[in-house]
């Protein structure tokens, strides 16, 4: 889809055409919030099982990039998706992201002291926090996590679409993440420590454990998707806020409407744009008869901005009640990340807007080249 810079005007006009659309590549597009939300929960929608895969991608097994994705917990269907979430929820619990808390809030400030003058707003914050978190999280020293920038970079473009070319550099960027992690997985085995790792490699449920493969594709997919889309959060949440003065003034005057304001800027412009499921069976979408085997596109991005659930839905109005936006999925896919996403941003943009009085833009944002990630990878700022 074109569009890119600005996707919102050519959602509008898909919702307005037609609630489902059919797009070039032959996959079902929706655009309408309460179908996108259906799309996410409807237990006849799933992803595609494997011998589909080898249709659609064959030899998608000796490409590391997409065995990676397609054999994580993002594209598994149950009982097999309902096994891995049972032990991931047992180790990343929500005592264990609360407990993050104080540690966040001492990352921000150090951040903060060390920004001065012009900066790239990513490099400078924006990426340090959340692959620091994620990163303690996890147990992964520091030195060794700045790396996984542009690794990860690399690997998720196989959420987009999928070329000779972009394999050529996804398959080694998933080499090099999962080999670095199989050594960590190593270490904790001999010698288990209190981070998530451990917590990963000791983790049982009812007799069940996750094998080697299991741990380190689960390990690799929360790294990367622990930093990846919260990094666009910040970002995309900092461009909005810096045009629209009014509604960063509101937050820089009262601190406590960070959790709506942290909503709201998920609903305005969401880090992840869009999910994609197969219908197993005939289905009903959008009121229309769908068959078995078909594609479906939920355009999260465009169903954040139905007017029919959001009135008024292109303001950015950070207190705005009502507002909880589908930026991180829906049913059994549900955000594992959500919480600690939402508690880092919570920290993290009001201590940023208050400790830099005149923050202001020095540049143009530059935005990253994608559609189901959107975010940046410039934005040059005055932090002052
Ligand atoms: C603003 C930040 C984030 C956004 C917008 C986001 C968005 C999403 C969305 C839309 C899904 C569902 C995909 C689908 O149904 O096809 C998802 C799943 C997932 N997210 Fe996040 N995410 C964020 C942060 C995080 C973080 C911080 C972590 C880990 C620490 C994380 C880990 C995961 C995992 C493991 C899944 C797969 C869950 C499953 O399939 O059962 N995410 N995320």
């Amino acid at each position: 889809m074109e569009g890119r810079e600005d996707p919102y005007p050519r959602y509008r006009r898909l919702r307005e055409i037609s609630p489902l659309v059919r797009a070039d590549d032959g996959a079902l597009v929706v655009t309408r919030h309460a179908d996108c939300v259906a799309v996410t929960r409807d237990p006849r929608l799933g992803h595609m099982p494997s011998h589909m895969i080898d249709f659609v991608s064959p030899g998608w097994r000796d490409h590391p990039a997409l065995r990676q994705l397609f054999t994580s917990i993002l594209t598994m269907n149950p009982p097999d998706h309902t096994r891995l979430r049972r032990l991931i929820s047992s180790s990343f619990t929500a005592r264990r992201v609360q407990a993050l808390r104080p540690r966040i809030a001492e990352m921000v400030g150090d951040l903060l002291v060390r920004m001065s003058g012009e900066v790239d707003f990513i490099e400078a914050f924006a990426f340090p926090l959340p692959v620091n978190v994620i990163g303690e999280l996890l147990g992964v020293p520091e030195p060794d996590r700045a790396q996984f920038q542009g690794l990860v970079r690399d690997w998720t473009q196989v959420l987009e679409i999928i070329t000779p070319e972009v394999l050529a550099t996804a398959d080694p960027a998933a080499t090099t993440i999962r080999e670095y992690l199989s050594g960590l997985a190593a270490e904790r085995r001999r010698k288990p420590a209190d981070d998530l790792i451990s917590a990963l490699v000791l983790a049982e449920e009812d007799g069940d454990k996750l094998t080697d493969d299991e741990l380190l594709t689960m390990a690799g997919l929360l790294f990367a998707a622990g930093f990846e889309t919260t990094t666009n959060l910040l970002g995309n949440g900092l461009v909005a806020l810096l045009r629209n003065p009014d509604q960063l003034a509101l937050l820089r005057k009262d601190s406590g409407l960070a959790p709506g304001a942290v909503e709201e800027l998920l609903r305005y412009d969401s880090p992840v744009q869009l999910l994609s499921r197969v219908a197993w069976d005939d289905v009903e979408i959008a009121g229309v008869r769908i068959s078995g085997g078909e594609r479906i596109v939920a355009y999260l991005g465009a169903g954040n901005r139905d007017p029919e659930r959001f009135p008024d839905p292109d303001r950015l109005d950070l207190t705005r009640s009502d507002n909880a936006p589908l930026s991180f999925g829906g049913g059994i896919h549900y955000c594992v990340g959500a919480p600690l996403a939402r508690l880092e941003a919570q920290i993290a943009l009001p201590a940023l807007v208050t400790h830099f009085p005149e923050l202001a833009f020095v540049g143009e944002p530059e935005q990253r080249d994608s559609l189901a990630i959107r975010g940046y990878t410039k934005i040059p700022i005055s932090a002052a």
